[in-house]
C-alpha cells in the first residue's frame, strides 16, 4: 500500500507554532487577548469587508447570522438541498423550518428554481412572502458557495431586493473566491449578501483547528452579534446580562493560528489552482468551477463517474482518501419533516461526484499518483 494521501488536510507549514507559542507565553489563551481583533482584521482587509466577528465555527456564525435577521418559530428559510447538514441546523436552532431548493450545474443553489418557488408557491402580503401551504414566513435565503464555486449572486440578489428578502451566504467552503463579472465583480464571497460566513474548520481553506468569521453589510447587525456571541454581557464586572447570549467567541489560541494561515491564503489558492489543472491535463476531467462568473478558491475537486462506489473503495485500498457529496438535504432522517422543492440536479450530482484529494500541501507528484489509479481502476 502506498503512503496516505489525504482528501484535504490542514497545511500547517507557516508560523503558526510561533503564534501560537506567543499566545501561550502571554498567558492569553481564551475568548480574550491581541490575536482576536488582528484576525477579525486580517480577514475583514482580505476579503474587503469593514469588520468581521470571530466565533467558534461556521456553526456558530450562521446560528448568530439568522437570529440577527429575526428568523424564529413559524419561519421558512430556504437553503440548498445540495450543501452539509450545519447550513441547515441553525434554522432549526431558531425553531425555523428549512426549505430545500435545488442546485444548478455550478452545484449551488438554482436562481431559477428559486424565484419560480418565490413567486409560484408563496403568498406576497403587506410585502412580505409567506409559503402557501403552510403560511410560514420567508424569512431568509441561505445560497451556499458549494466546494468554493460561486453562486449566482446577480441572479439570487435579484429575487432577494425584489421580494425583501435578506440573505445569509453560507461561504464557510469559499474564503478567497471572487467575483469577476455582473455586479459584484471583485467583491468576494460573503460580502455580497446582508451576512456572510466562513469556516475554518480542519478542512478548509486556512484552518484555525475550528473557527469561523462573520462579515455583514450592516455595521451595527455586526457589533450585535459580537456582543451574542461574548454572552450578551452588558456589565463585565457585575455581569449583567440584558439579553439571551451564546458563548460563542472565538480564542486567542484559534485566532494566532489564524493570522498565521492568512498569511499563506493566496500560496494555498495558488497550489490547489495548479493540482485542479494538472488532474484535468493528466485526463481526470473535475467539474469546472464557473471561471466567467469568478475566481474560486479551488477547494475542492469534484469527479463525475457512473462507477463511484466502486472507484471510492478501490481507492480506500490505495491508501487514498475520497469522498462522496453529503448525503442531500431532503433524505435526512433529521430533517424529514421539511419541504423540498422541484429537486432534480442535487439528485443527479449527488448520485455521480467523488471528491479528490485537493490538499494545499498535494505535490504534483500524488496528483500524479491519484490521477494513475483512477485511470488503472477505471481501464481509461
Ligand atoms: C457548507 C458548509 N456550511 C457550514 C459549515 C460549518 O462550518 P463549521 O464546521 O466551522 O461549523 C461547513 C463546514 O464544515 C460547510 O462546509
Amino acid at each position: 500500500m502506498g503512503e496516505f494521501i489525504g482528501l484535504s488536510v490542514p497545511n500547517l507549514s507557516g508560523n503558526e507554532r510561533k503564534y501560537m507559542d506567543e499566545a501561550i507565553d502571554s498567558e492569553w489563551v481564551s475568548t480574550a487577548g491581541p490575536y482576536i481583533p488582528q484576525f477579525e482584521k486580517g480577514i475583514a482587509d482580505y476579503v474587503g469587508a469593514p469588520d468581521a466577528v470571530a466565533c467558534q465555527n461556521g456553526s456558530s456564525g450562521l446560528h448568530l447570522a439568522f437570529l440577527e435577521l429575526g428568523v424564529g418559530t413559524g419561519d421558512a428559510v430556504i437553503v440548498p438541498d445540495l450543501t452539509f447538514a450545519a447550513t441547515v441546523n441553525p434554522v432549526v436552532y431558531c425553531g425555523a423550518n428549512p426549505i430545500f431548493v435545488d442546485c444548478d450545474d455550478t452545484l449551488c443553489l438554482d436562481p431559477v428554481k428559486l424565484r419560480e418557488f418565490i413567486t409560484e408557491e408563496c403568498e406576497h402580503i403587506g410585502g412580505r412572502v409567506f409559503e402557501k401551504s403552510t403560511g410560514f414566513r420567508v424569512a431568509a435565503i441561505a445560497p451556499v458557495h458549494v466546494f468554493g464555486n460561486l453562486c449566482d449572486m446577480d441572479a439570487i440578489m435579484d429575487v432577494a431586493e425584489e421580494f425583501k428578502i435578506p440573505v445569509v451566504e453560507d461561504a464557510c467552503e469559499s474564503l478567497g473566491s471572487r467575483f469577476t463579472s455582473g455586479r459584484y465583480a471583485g467583491m468576494h464571497s460573503g460580502t455580497v449578501g446582508d451576512i456572510g460566513v466562513f469556516s475554518f474548520n480542519g478542512n478548509k481553506i486556512i484552518t484555525t483547528g475550528g473557527g469561523g468569521m462573520i462579515v455583514a453589510r450592516d455595521p451595527q447587525k455586526l457589533a450585535h452579534m459580537r456582543y451574542k456571541s461574548q454572552q450578551a454581557k452588558d456589565d463585565a464586572v457585575r455581569f449583567i446580562h440584558n439579553e439571551l447570549g451564546y458563548n460563542y467567541r472565538m480564542t486567542n489560541i484559534q485566532a494566532a493560528l489564524g493570522m498565521a494561515q492568512l498569511e499563506q491564503l493566496d500560496g494555498f489558492i495558488e497550489i490547489k489552482k495548479r493540482n485542479y489543472e494538472l488532474y484535468n491535463r493528466l485526463g481526470i476531467e473535475l467539474l469546472p468551477f464557473s471561471l466567467d462568473r469568478c475566481n474560486p478558491n479551488y477547494w475542492f475537486y469534484s469527479f463525475m463517474t457512473e462507477r463511484r462506489e466502486e472507484l471510492m473503495s478501490k481507492l480506500a485500498e490505495r491508501n487514498i482518501g475520497t469522498r462522496p457529496i453529503w448525503e442531500l438535504m431532503h433524505r435526512l432522517p433529521a430533517f424529514s419533516k421539511y419541504r423540498s422543492y422541484r429537486l432534480e440536479k442535487s439528485i443527479y450530482y449527488h448520485k455521480y461526484v467523488l471528491n479528490l484529494p485537493c490538499s494545499s500541501n498535494l505535490t504534483e507528484e500524488q496528483v500524479h499518483t491519484v490521477a494513475d489509479a483512477i485511470k488503472e481502476i477505471l481501464g481509461k
